[in-house]
């Protein structure tokens, strides 16, 4: 639940970057596969709290379901950006552009990745 800012700092500061660049496809695939992600996490999540009331065997039958999507759909979500989004942003954008997105980055915060700069700018406050 907690790596759902990662998600945001793509959509919110890696894509609008690279749709400035006409590059709108790959973006508009990965915020689609965000957004199953999403809806089954937080399925996953309000059923794993305690104070739910399903049957043990149905509850058993929907975390399979939920855990096998997205273990498999976040791997080759992850081999996608790995090997295709993340070399188009690193051909195309600028050193400007990655300030700019860095700073967007910043903005919506981390989670359990946080970059080392970042980490120290934590500390000192
Ligand atoms: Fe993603
Ligand atoms: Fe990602």
């Amino acid at each position: 639940m907690e790596a759902e800012s990662h998600h945001q700092r793509e959509e919110e500061a890696l894509f609008p970057a690279l749709e400035k660049h006409d590059i709108t496809e790959p973006t508009a695939i990965m915020k689609e596969d965000h957004s199953e992600f999403r809806k089954r996490k937080q399925r996953l999540f309000q059923i794993s709290q305690a104070d739910q009331t399903m049957e043990f065997t149905d509850f058993k039958v929907e975390v399979l379901e939920l855990g096998k999507y997205i273990t498999r759909e976040l791997e080759s979500h992850i081999f996608k950006e790995d090997n295709i989004l993340y070399q188009i942003a690193l051909q195309v954008l600028s050193t400007e552009e990655w300030d700019e997105v860095k700073r967007a980055c910043d903005q919506v915060g981390y989670c359990c990745f946080t970059p080392e700069d970042q980490e120290a700018a934590e500390h000192q406050h």
